[in-house]
């Protein structure tokens, strides 16, 4: 039982709870109400059928001492008794001289005391009255020519649940306030469910439509607020995406003039240098830019076939690299198909086999299946991988290595940034982890 107890978990869910507890009280008021009526109806049996055992045994003794003597036997035997009460008559009194009378809750419930009323000629010549089986009692009377009429009653078991039709409306009700209470607390609970939609919509797309902003007040007043929140956030990150574009598009024009004002320098090897430089940082401020626009989030979502995806980045990237393409290799079922912006996907899955290829020499696609309605990608490489410590701060945007800052190897700095972004705006995510046996395994996980 205590067991029982401590593995006993409440429901997760706000509405769980509620409902959980709503019933829980509902079960103790039905409880309580079932037992208050089936005591009082208890009492009321009692009642009944105590009156109708003393009217009985009464008639009983009317008949003993109406009958003439010899047939007294038969027409007592020919009397129909109800349940508890059986009379006989005998030579000997049942109840001894001095034993226990009758408790006093008894005697008061069958009228014991108006055994001597009556006409005299009907009364007993003697009485004597003894306590029988909890509830009941034996009562003795003598009757005119000695003989003892003996009277043994037993009160028969309470029967709280007479009526079947009772149980059955008392189960159906409780039912149906059961259903009720799901049903109310369901709807109660809507306006939070949709308020935690919207939120995880918001994480996903700042552009997601607004909350309507009806309803009780309180839903009202939270939706509103939300959407206000969300207006912010959209504005914010609208005046930081124009902030950057201001800058990369100011930055070309200076950028031109010093191409133009190298053209002049007489030094050969430094001008190379100096044109080689400039390119440089025109390559990285278009990733920038284009980075800061971010097209993915206008992209429209539409079924796509994730195997085909993989193979399609798997065989462009030995066209890229052709002294790779051994190294390159996918493995997974044949269709895959989810909801997901097929460009964006695309992109995310490219940087990290780029940057696989590029510091890891190898790329090694392999799809796992949905499992527990989610679906992983793991991308795997032979080369050195990252230091424990670096495994999250390589998504910063242009975190690079100093193992590969070395211009050849690699780009801006952007492609596990993008890669992320892209995947949490699917509602997935990718994480980097050192394999045991060397290099590098990214895994790229999505909603199926
Ligand atoms: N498979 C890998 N093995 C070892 N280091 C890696 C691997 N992938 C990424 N890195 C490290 O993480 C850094 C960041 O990677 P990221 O893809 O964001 O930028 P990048 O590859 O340098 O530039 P680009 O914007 O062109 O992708 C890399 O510079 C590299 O040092
Ligand atoms: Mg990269």
């Amino acid at each position: 039982m205590a067991e029982a107890l401590s593995r006993f978990r409440l429901p997760a869910s706000l509405g769980g709870r509620t409902a959980f507890w709503l019933i829980l009280a509902l079960m103790l008021v039905q409880a309580a109400g079932l037992t208050i009526h089936a005591l009082d109806r208890v009492d009321l049996q009692r009642f009944i059928h105590a009156r109708e055992i003393a009217g009985r045994a009464f008639g009983a003794w009317r008949t003993a001492i109406l009958a003439p003597a010899d047939r007294r036997e038969q027409m007592l035997a020919d009397l129909d008794l109800p349940d508890g009460l059986s009379v006989e008559l005998d030579r000997q009194p049942a109840v001894r001289v001095g034993a226990q009378p009758p408790p006093a809750d008894v005697m008061r419930l069958f009228r014991l005391d108006l055994v001597n009323s009556g006409p005299p000629r009907l009364r007993p010549r003697e009485v004597r009255l003894g306590a029988h089986a909890p509830g009941g009692f034996l009562a003795s009377l003598r009757l005119p020519d000695g003989d003892w009429l003996n009277i043994r009653v037993e009160m028969p078991p309470p029967r709280p649940w007479h009526s079947a039709t009772f149980l059955v409306a008392f189960v159906v009700m409780t039912v149906a306030a059961v259903l009720l209470i799901l049903w109310a607390v369901a709807r109660l609970m809507r306006p939070v469910r949709l308020l935690a939609e919207a939120a995880d919509r918001l994480g996903r797309d700042v552009n997601a439509p607004p909350l309507p902003e009806g309803g009780p007040s309180e839903v009202a007043t939270a939706a509103r607020a939300f959407n206000v929140m969300a207006g912010r956030i959209r504005r914010f990150v609208a005046d930081r995406t124009q902030m950057l574009a201001a800058i990369g598009h100011d930055l070309r024009t200076p950028i031109t003039r010093l191409r133009l004002r190298a053209e002049f320098m007489d030094d050969d090897e430094q001008r190379r240098k100096m044109l080689s430089d400039l390119d440089e940082m025109e390559q990285m401020i278009a990733a920038t830019l284009a980075f800061a626009r971010d097209d993915a989030a206008a992209e429209p979502a539409t079924p796509v076939d994730l195997a085909a995806l993989c193979r399609t980045v798997a065989d462009e990237a030995a066209d890229a690299r052709p002294e790779l393409a051994e190294a390159i290799a996918f493995e997974g079922p044949e269709r895959l198909t989810i909801r997901a912006r097929p460009i964006a996907l695309k992109r995310a899955i490219a940087n990290l086999v780029s940057n696989a290829l590029a510091y890891g020499g190898a790329a090694r696609l392999r799809l796992v299946p949905p499992e527990g309605g989610v679906v992983r990608l793991a991308v795997e490489d032979d080369g050195p991988g990252i230091p424990e410590a670096e495994l999250e701060a390589v998504f910063t945007p242009f975190r690079r290595l100093e193992a590969s800052r070395n211009r050849e190897t690699g780009g801006t700095g952007l492609g596990l940034t993008i890669a992320r972004n892209i995947l949490r705006a699917h509602g997935g995510d990718v994480v980097l982890t050192n394999r045991p046996q060397g290099g590098l395994r990214a895994v790229a996980s999505l909603p199926a």
